[in-house]
């Protein structure tokens, strides 16, 4: 089967992190990369708080400098954007409209007016949009939310998610009209997961405080469901080491996470661990969805814009 070509846009942390999940897809192969940074091509791996990004099969990808040279230098079906947050609705729109499907990086856009401008985008140039909205393809959460679905233990009666780290070094990261903090940038990961199990709450209440940036560095949610569970999460980027949870409690069991996958604790019985991997990746998850989507022409269902 041929596969479709992917261009691949902001080669930094995130950039070998998605690089490195082509070697071994089904429906596509990188045939580019571009970064205006010429420095980050000689960087075969990175490490962020997620760990190191693992070394990538480069053999035959091209290296551009920048979008235009790319597009007038390159045949390919799919542009892959790494870039920092306030760049992501000018390079989605523009890859758009140059014809390309686009899976690009969270946060969608720095503001919603931009985001929903890639959505007009998409609906008018008939390209396929989806946003990496990690949690939403990791093995781990994925179990979370079959379980949700399958309603084995009850209703879902409260859940917390935390997700608490060190400030990334990149100065964009540090400056919260780019970023916006880790109120967009970290805390929307459980927003974004919350909504996917839930739907869209009748309310959020959060309260952040300014600790290094100038932004909201640090803070906590409370999601409102009329008659359904009690949910809240907190977000950090002012906390050195990372650490991240997610608690389910639903009324016959308590679900979280362990080192094996998913550990369940009955209301009156004995633990259990379901074991579930954590390969592949949600980044290889989310490339190989994405890619069939568009090989198979289906709609992008899991993580709609
Ligand atoms: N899903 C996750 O778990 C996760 C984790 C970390 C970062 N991210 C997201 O990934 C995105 C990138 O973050 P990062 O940490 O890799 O940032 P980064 O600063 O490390 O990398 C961005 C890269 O883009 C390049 N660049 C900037 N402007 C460019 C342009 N006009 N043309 C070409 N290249 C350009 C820079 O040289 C740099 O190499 C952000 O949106 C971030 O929120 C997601």
């Amino acid at each position: 089967m041929k596969k479709i070509k992917c261009a691949l846009i902001g080669y930094g942390g995130m950039g070998h992190f998605h690089a490195a999940q082509y070697a071994k897809q089904k429906y596509v192969e990188l045939v580019a990369i571009c970064d205006s940074n010429p420095e980050k091509f000689k960087e075969k791996e990175a490490e962020i708080n997620l760990g190191k990004s693992g070394k990538s099969e480069l053999d035959g990808v091209k290296y551009f400098a920048s979008y235009e040279e790319l597009v007038a230098g390159m045949d390919f079906d799919m542009l892959d954007i790494c870039l920092p947050c306030p760049l992501h609705a000018e390079y989605a729109i523009r890859a758009m409209k140059d014809g390309y499907h686009v899976l690009c990086e969270k946060p969608m856009a720095r503001t919603s007016a931009d985001a929903a401008k890639m959505i007009a985008t998409s609906k008018k140039t008939g390209k396929k949009l989806m946003i990496a909205q990690c949690l939403r393809f990791a093995n781990n959460f994925r179990k979370i939310k079959e379980i949700f679905d399958s309603g084995i233990y009850g209703c879902l009666l409260r859940m917390d998610m935390r997700r608490n780290g060190g400030l990334p070094k990149q100065a964009w990261y540090r400056d919260p009209a780019q970023s916006g903090g880790a109120l967009l940038d970290l805390h929307l990961h459980d927003t974004d997961f919350i909504q996917y199990l839930l739907g869209v709450p009748d309310k959020v209440m959060t309260f952040g405080v300014e600790r290094t940036t100038g932004g909201i560095d640090d803070l906590m949610s409370n999601y409102i469901y009329a008659g359904g569970p009690k949910v809240s999460s907190e977000g950090s980027w002012c906390r050195g080491p990372w650490y991240s949870s997610t608690v389910a409690v639903f009324e016959k069991a308590t679900v979280d996470f362990c080192k094996e996958g998913v550990r369940v604790a009955p209301v009156d019985g004995k633990e259990e661990i379901i074991k579930v991997s954590a390969k592949p990746n949600p980044y290889f998850n989310e490339i190989a969805y994405f890619s069939e989507c568009i090989v198979k022409n289906k709609d992008v269902e899991i993580c709609t814009p």
